[in-house]
């Protein structure tokens, strides 16, 4: 059974590893799916400062990359004084893959200290069915 603790330690260990030099703002996150496999990334910066990618964005293509497609829960860690909430562009990436259900947990060094839904972060999402 993974539970919320294992996850925000998976991210916490992820977010050790981030390559930050420039912001020194390390981040780290942890996807579980609805399979119930974990998936993990961290924040990876560039001289060419918009080269950067976020935690979120690598966790989300880890997870891609191995055939799965639906969060149950993820876990976005920081080490700042506040408590981050994912930028807009990861939101948006979440939402792709979420539900009603999937639990979006913000996580300080201790824990995870704030759990919402994307309806609550993200209420007004871009979406579009192509396929129609
Ligand atoms: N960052 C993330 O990894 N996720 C977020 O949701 C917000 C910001 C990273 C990007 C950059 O490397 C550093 O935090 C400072 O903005």
């Amino acid at each position: 059974m993974t539970n919320v603790k294992m996850l925000h330690t998976k991210a916490l260990q992820a977010r050790e590893n981030a390559y930050a030099p420039y912001s020194g703002f390390k981040v780290g996150a942890a996807v579980l799916t609805q399979k119930g496999n974990i998936y993990v990334g961290a924040n990876v910066e560039n001289v060419s400062y918009p080269c950067g990618t976020c935690a979120e964005e690598a966790a989300i293509g880890a997870m891609i990359a191995a055939g799965e497609y639906e969060i149950s829960d993820i876990v976005i860690v920081s080490g700042g004084k506040e408590l981050i909430v994912p930028c807009g562009a990861c939101l948006q990436r979440i939402f792709e893959f979420s539900n009603d259900n999937t639990n979006i947990h913000l996580a300080d060094l201790t824990g995870v200290q704030k759990s919402c839904n994307i309806k609550e972060l993200l209420p007004m999402a871009f979406y579009e069915d192509f396929t129609k």
